[in-house]
């Protein structure tokens, strides 16, 4: 089978429905932990506004929203769906995040993973402009890359089993560098989706951008923040997870 003839991006789209079950929101208590710790070290005892990119099912989000007034953007009308379930509290829009335009300033910017799903530094550069678009003078951008390329070694795989209601899903993750001459990696998923007594099975296939630090730090840099990273410790995760923190000048 040819990759390219695998529909892309099908876990944000057709097969969003997929997304709780994959990666269920309780699972994210412990990173949203950090992201919580950065915004009050920069904003507490306030209830700052915050604007997220890329919030998908919102499930990082959902244990940022007691503390935080929000407003979160997609791209996926699917995946807008659970996070509106999900965080009624918070207004939702449609919108690329390389060139929205909201028309007002937050106290900050965050962009969980899906700033992974930007493939080149021409889109990185786009979505930081967006960032500092929405910010004033000292606003804060976070942004935590899936990938930094001086750590990931490909390929990977990974296979697990989660179950939520009625569906148990299985899936098997392959991720390869097509051509490890540019700054885009993939992702091919096979998904058993089984329901009852039926099961269905399906492929995806989702690119990601992989780029070294001194490329975050420089088109961080260029479109006018201070650039620095925090590191935690989460129990369970291979790596160091590390948030990018941008300060706009
Ligand atoms: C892995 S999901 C994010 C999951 C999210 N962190 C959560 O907690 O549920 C990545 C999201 O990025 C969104 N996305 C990809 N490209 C985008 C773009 N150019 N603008 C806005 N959203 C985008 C996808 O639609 C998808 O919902």
């Amino acid at each position: 089978m040819d990759p390219a003839s695998i529909t892309p991006n099908r876990l944000f789209t057709d097969l969003a429905y997929l997304w709780p079950v994959m990666s269920p929101p309780e699972e994210y208590a412990e990173e949203a932990e950090c992201w919580r710790i950065l915004l009050r070290e920069k904003f507490a005892p306030g209830r700052p506004h915050v604007l997220e990119l890329g919030v998908g099912g919102g499930h990082n989000l959902s244990h940022l929203t007691e503390e935080v007034d929000a407003t979160a953007v997609d791209i996926s009308t699917e995946m807008l769906r659970h996070s509106i379930s999900l965080n009624p509290g918070v207004k939702h829009l449609v919108g690329d995040m390389r060139r929205v335009r909201l028309g007002r300033n937050y106290h900050a910017v965050l962009i969980h993973d899906a700033i992974s799903c930007m493939t080149t530094p021409r889109d990185l550069a786009a979505v930081f402009t967006t960032a500092a678009a929405h910010l004033k003078s000292g606003g804060l951008l976070l942004a935590s890359p899936d990938y930094f390329a001086e750590t990931l070694t490909l390929p990977r795989t990974e296979c697990q089993t989660h179950t939520r209601g009625d569906i148990e899903l299985t899936y098997v993750e392959y991720t390869y560098d097509p051509d490890p001459s540019d700054t885009m990696i993939e992702v091919i998923f096979t998904y058993f989706i089984r329901s009852g007594d039926s099961l269905q099975i399906e492929h995806d296939r989702i690119q990601a951008g992989v780029f070294p630090k001194p490329t975050w730090r420089r088109l961080m840099q260029t479109a006018g923040f201070d650039y620095s990273e925090r590191t935690f410790h989460l129990r369970h995760w291979e790596y160091p997870y590390t948030i990018l923190v941008g300060t706009l000048r």
